[in-house]
């Protein structure tokens, strides 16, 4: 996602909604002392703890109208890694993160609140009533989930479920008895496409990297076929799996494994490029090749559309509720790969981008 980043990058790399104000000389009723990961230096292949530094900054006192959160969960992602580029040098990592609000000069955001934002890689962090207005910063008070973990927000109850439900429904526009090739299937996103795909009376094909994570896609998601991309002859296993054809293919993934489905796909199909994990690890001269497939999308007459989550900013609620609606009805399920503690972001990131995970990776702090 890139609202945080264009945030960012409007403002020419300062991350301008973390109050960097030096403490004021006038006696402080309370230090907090923030950390924070900044990047250090770019990365260059799959990321390295080292390219980030662990710091720390005393936080000031809150003036009218702020607040002060303090991170209960952050989430890692994939597109984390391919922003980085566009960052500056220097400035916090970018992430959003659910924070508990436990000080408070402002009545809109009052101590005891939970908030999700996109506060980046940060324990603690001081926002304005101004600064959160800011829809790229998607600071929000987080809607009652219920009994169901706070976590949830940033997953299934959160960007990457408003990323399957709108990136797929609106885009793919699936109908009943189509059949419907999800990549990245046990991931966040992925995972939830696969269910709504069933949801609407699809045949449902999930690509994912692992064979347990298979047996989870078919035997508690109710996928109907499930193909481990590191094992060869992907494109015959897909004509097996889909022997009348592709109708709808959810990318989340990019390269060979989307050229061969697109290969596979029926007139008419429909195409919704979410993301490109393949390439995000490369640099750009070293970007990994895939077969050609113009002369598919051509002859097929295929509709393929990329999307950012937020384009459905306006909507965001509608995604948030549908979905909370099915895990009510059992008929949505999910899963997280919890790291503990704020020192493992790191790792959890990496783990992430190696395919360590299992449905929402999420750090609790
Ligand atoms: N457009 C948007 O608004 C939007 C929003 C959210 C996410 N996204 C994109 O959607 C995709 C999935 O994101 P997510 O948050 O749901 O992540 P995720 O799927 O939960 O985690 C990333 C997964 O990617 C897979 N992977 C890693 N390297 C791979 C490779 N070379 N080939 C194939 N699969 C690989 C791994 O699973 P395996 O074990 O299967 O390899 C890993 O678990 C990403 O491309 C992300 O950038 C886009």
């Amino acid at each position: 996602m890139n609202v945080a980043l264009n945030y960012i990058l409007n403002r020419g790399g300062q991350v301008v909604y973390i109050s960097s104000r030096k403490l004021s000389s006038t006696i402080e009723s309370k230090i907090v002392k923030a950390k924070k990961y900044i990047l250090h230096q770019h990365f260059s292949g799959l990321p390295k703890q080292s390219d980030l530094k662990l710091v720390e900054e005393k936080l000031p006192n809150l003036r009218n109208g702020e607040f002060l959160s303090e991170a209960v969960y952050l989430s890692v992602d994939p597109y984390m890694r391919a922003y980085e580029p566009r960052l500056k040098l220097g400035t916090v990592f970018i992430g959003s993160q659910i924070a508990k609000i436990t000080d408070s000069k402002s009545k809109q955001y009052p101590i005891g609140k939970y908030v999700v934002g996109q506060f980046g890689w940060r324990s603690h962090t001081i926002t304005s009533e101004e600064e959160a207005k800011n829809p790229e910063l998607l600071v929000n008070v987080l809607p009652d989930f219920g009994k169901l973990s706070l976590s949830l927000g940033l997953g299934v109850l959160g960007m990457p479920g408003n990323a399957a439900y709108f990136g797929f429904l609106e885009i793919c526009k699936p109908k009943e008895g189509e059949t419907v090739v999800v990549s990245g299937a046990a991931g966040a996103v992925g995972s939830v496409v696969g269910q709504i795909a069933k949801i609407k009376g699809c045949n449902v094909i999930g690509i994912a990297g692992d064979d347990e994570k298979g047996k989870w896609l078919i035997n508690e998601l109710g996928f109907d076929h499930f193909i481990n991309y590191k094992k060869p002859n992907l494109h015959k296993t897909l004509a097996k799996c889909a022997p009348n054809g592709v109708d709808c293919y959810f990318d989340n993934v990019g390269g060979e494994i989307s050229s061969t489905v697109l290969s596979q796909m029926n007139l008419h199909g429909r195409v919704s490029v979410c993301g490109a994990i393949v390439g995000y690890n490369a640099n750009r001269s070293t970007l990994p090749t895939a077969t050609i497939t113009q002369g598919f999308i051509a002859i097929k007459q295929l509709r393929i559309e990329g999307f950012i989550a937020t384009r459905w900013r306006d909507r965001w609620m509608e995604g948030i509720d549908q979905n909370l609606k099915w895990i009510s009805e059992g008929k949505l399920k999910y899963r997280e790969t919890v790291t503990e503690g704020f020192e493992n972001t790191f790792q959890a990131f990496v783990d992430m981008l190696q395919g360590g995970n299992v449905g929402k990776a999420v750090v609790k702090v």
